[in-house]
Formats: structure tokens, C-alpha cells, sequence
């Protein structure tokens, strides 16, 4: 069974409007939308969030301060080259960024994809969820392929890309699982 259903959604006028709802396993419903410039301050708290592990699994690196041209390249995304959604909860009344995804076109047709979600909503489905809004946003830009690098131990995240239905290829390292997805 699937971790998240699709209850409603819609692409606005341009991706800069993306937003879709879903209900996660837990039935708590979360909106996946198009980051923000002004998501800075819940972006940054997100991080503060996250364990060591998420961080180091996501960066490579135990990165919690980022200076202020790497907020601006998180946040300033154009919806072309650059594509970033985040997932919105309710905490008491309160939307609050619980993961989010994006990819970075490295080549033409092929971009790089990097997930985040926040420890206290892993294993929701978040993570397939973003996946899967993130391939149609791919797939309708005309891009072919979604690349990434992941640590060899971080089974959340291989099991998201297995689980997208996507054909895909793998190169395993030592230290790095090279994965590449077909959107098309
Ligand atoms: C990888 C990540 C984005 C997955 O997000 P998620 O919201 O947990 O994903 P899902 O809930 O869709 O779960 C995907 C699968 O991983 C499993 N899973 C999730 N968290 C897990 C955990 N802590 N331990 C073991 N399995 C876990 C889920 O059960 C699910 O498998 P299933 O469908 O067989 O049950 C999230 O774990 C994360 O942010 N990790 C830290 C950052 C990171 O690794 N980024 C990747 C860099 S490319």
C-alpha cells in the first residue's frame, strides 16, 4: 500500500505555484509546495531540526550554519535549473517545513536530486511523496534522467528511489551509491 494518497492537487500558473496535498501514513494531511524566499526562517529551523545523521546523510557533512550565499542558493530557486518543494505540517495551528527536495539541472535533460525530512516525520512517506511530485515536475520540464548520491548505508533514502517505480540504475562504491532514475 502506498505511504501517502494524493487528496487533491493542481499546478498553478508555472511551478513557482506547485501545490498538492497528501495524507501521510499517519493520516495527518501535508501540503508539497514550491519553496519560498520568504521560507527562510522555517528553512533554517528545519535544519535545526535534524539530527547529526539526517545532516550528515544529506550534506556529507554534520552542516548546521550556512553562510549567507548558500541560503541564498537554497532559496532563491527558479523553477527551471533549480527546483525546490517543501512539505507543510500543521503543529498546533502552526505551518512548519517538515522535509523538503529539490534537484539541480547538471547537464541538458539531467538534474540532481537531494532529500531532506525533518527525523520527527520520517518514515511518513514524506519522502516517496516528495519523490513522486518531483519526477512530474522533471518529467513535465522534459528533463530524462534524476541522478544522486547516497551514502551506501542510508536505506531510507534507496528505498525511496526503489520504491518511485522508476527504472533505475545503480553504481555502487565504497563510499558513495551513485543512483539514476528515468523520468521519461
Ligand atoms: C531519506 C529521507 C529523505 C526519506 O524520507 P522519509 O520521509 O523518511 O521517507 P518515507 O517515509 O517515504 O520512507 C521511505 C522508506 O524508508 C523507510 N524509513 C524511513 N525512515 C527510516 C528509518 N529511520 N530507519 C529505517 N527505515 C526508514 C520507510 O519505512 C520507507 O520504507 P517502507 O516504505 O518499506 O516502509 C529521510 O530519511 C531523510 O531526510 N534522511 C536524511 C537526509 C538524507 O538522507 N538525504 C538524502 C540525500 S540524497
Amino acid at each position: 500500500m502506498r505511504a501517502w494518497q494524493r487528496v487533491a492537487g493542481h499546478v498553478g500558473s508555472g511551478q513557482l505555484n506547485y501545490s498538492a496535498f497528501e495524507t501521510l501514513r499517519d493520516g495527518r494531511r501535508v501540503e508539497i509546495r514550491a519553496l519560498r524566499p520568504d521560507d527562510r526562517a522555517d528553512l533554517i529551523a528545519a535544519v535545526a531540526r535534524s539530527s547529526a545523521q539526517s545532516l550528515y546523510r544529506r550534506f556529507f557533512a554534520v552542516k548546521r550554519d550556512f553562510a549567507e550565499p548558500e541560503i541564498e542558493f537554497f532559496l532563491n530557486v527558479d523553477f527551471v535549473d533549480h527546483v525546490a518543494l517543501v512539505t507543510v505540517v500543521d503543529e498546533s495551528g502552526r505551518p512548519v517545513i517538515a522535509g523538503g527536495a529539490r534537484y539541480i539541472v547538471i547537464e541538458p535533460g539531467k538534474a540532481e536530486v537531494a532529500f531532506a525530512v525533518v527525523d520527527r516525520y520520517q518514515g511518513q512517506g514524506l519522502g516517496a511523496a516528495l519523490m513522486h511530485h518531483l519526477a512530474a515536475i522533471a518529467r513535465e520540464a522534459g528533463l530524462k534522467e534524476l541522478i544522486a548520491e547516497v551514502l551506501p548505508d542510508n536505506v531510507p533514502m534507496l528505498k525511496v528511489f526503489e520504491k518511485s517505480g522508476l527504472a533505475r540504475s545503480m553504481k555502487r562504491e565504497p563510499q558513495v551509491v551513485h543512483v539514476a532514475l528515468r523520468v521519461c
